[in-house]
């Protein structure tokens, strides 16, 4: 302890009595502004306990007086953008889908919502803007396996593909390698006349084999000249837009042990007009029949 109050010799302030190597402490008082900034931290802070929730309990918390919640916000959030949507899909609700499309304003709603929903609800597996990816087939094109037009669409968004609903749409290719049905050989030479028809390899000798076997096993589904089948879902063949690779081991993958994707329902998770919607934007992305 200090025994006598000493002043510095230069600053002629008193000081603490510390030393620290022949330094002294100046008992400097704190300047006003730090002082004051202090105690309005501290004024604040017990304010904010008092209005926002703070304390906690066993069980709970003191939920503060101004009764304030994230928790209700964002319930109340998701509700406004809810009711706000609601009232912009009203208006194509109950419109025929067909007058819809020719109707700019109703198409500019269609567009909108159907735009979000599909960024929601289909890109992981359709991809960004419909382009299609591996074993989920582009929407932004005209190659259609179920059918382009405006109730083409919408039945397949409703009621799925395979999807399990009673009013699916199910296609099934049979398992020509699996179930013995052709030889690994033969699987091999059909895969050549595929390879024809998307343009990847000339006609040859092995081609023509598979050409024979082709006629006799793939034509119901796929078509005479590969064409596609839409009564039956049966892909074309043609061209080079596909829903699994374009390789030889890719058909022959596929004509061994089809993969038969599935396409859910939406009924179940979308309301009627979001369907609507998405059938709009969907025909809109570029590969729309009339
Ligand atoms: C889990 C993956 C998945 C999701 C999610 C999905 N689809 Fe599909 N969709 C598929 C598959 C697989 C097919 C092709 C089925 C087949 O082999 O016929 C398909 C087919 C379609 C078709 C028929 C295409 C044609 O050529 O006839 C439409 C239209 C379609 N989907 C729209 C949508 C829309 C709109 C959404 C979002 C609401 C969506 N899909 C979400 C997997 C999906
Ligand atoms: C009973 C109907 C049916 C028959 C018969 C059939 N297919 Fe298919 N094929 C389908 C269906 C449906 C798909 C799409 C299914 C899927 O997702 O696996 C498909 C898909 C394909 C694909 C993939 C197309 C793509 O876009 O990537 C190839 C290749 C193919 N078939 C080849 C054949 C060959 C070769 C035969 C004859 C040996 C054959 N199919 C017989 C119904 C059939």
């Amino acid at each position: 302890m200090p025994t006598k109050i000493e002043k510095d010799a230069v600053s002629g302030r008193e000081t603490t009595g510390h030393e620290w190597d022949g330094l002294k402490e100046l008992n400097n008082p704190l300047p006003s502004w730090w002082f004051w900034t202090f105690v309005a931290t501290v004024v604040w802070s017990i304010g904010f306990c008092i209005v926002y929730p703070s304390w906690p309990s066993l069980h709970s918390y003191f939920p503060g007086l101004w009764g304030y919640s994230t928790r209700d916000g964002v319930t109340a959030d998701v509700a406004a953008l809810a009711a706000q949507r609601a009232a912009v899909l009203d208006t194509i609700k109950d419109v025929p889908i067909e007058q819809a499309r020719q109707d700019p304003a109703l198409m500019a709603v269609a567009n909108t919502a159907g735009r979000i929903a599909f960024a929601n609800n289909c890109q992981p597996c359709h991809g960004a803007g419909g382009a299609g990816r591996p074993g989920y087939p582009a929407l932004a094109s005209d190659r259609w396996i179920w059918g382009g037009t405006l109730s083409d669409i919408q039945t397949s968004i409703t009621y799925g593909i395979r999807s399990g609903h009673a009013e699916a749409r199910v296609s099934q290719m049979l398992r020509f390698g699996i179930d013995g049905v052709l030889k690994p050989e033969e699987i091999a030479a059909v895969a050549d006349y595929v390879l024809t028809l998307y343009g990847k390899a000339p006609p040859s000798q092995a081609s023509a084999k598979g050409q024979a076997i082709f006629a006799e096993n793939c034509v119901a589904c796929h078509g005479e000249t590969g064409e596609g089948k839409r009564e039956v879902g049966g892909p074309s063949l043609k061209g080079a837009v596909h829903l699994y690779g374009d390789t030889s081991a890719a058909i022959i993958a596929q004509v061994t042990n089809p993969r038969m994707g599935v396409m859910p329902n939406w009924n179940t998770r979308l309301d009627p007009a979001t369907i609507k919607a998405l059938a709009l934007y969907v025909h809109a992305l570029g590969g729309g029949e009339k």
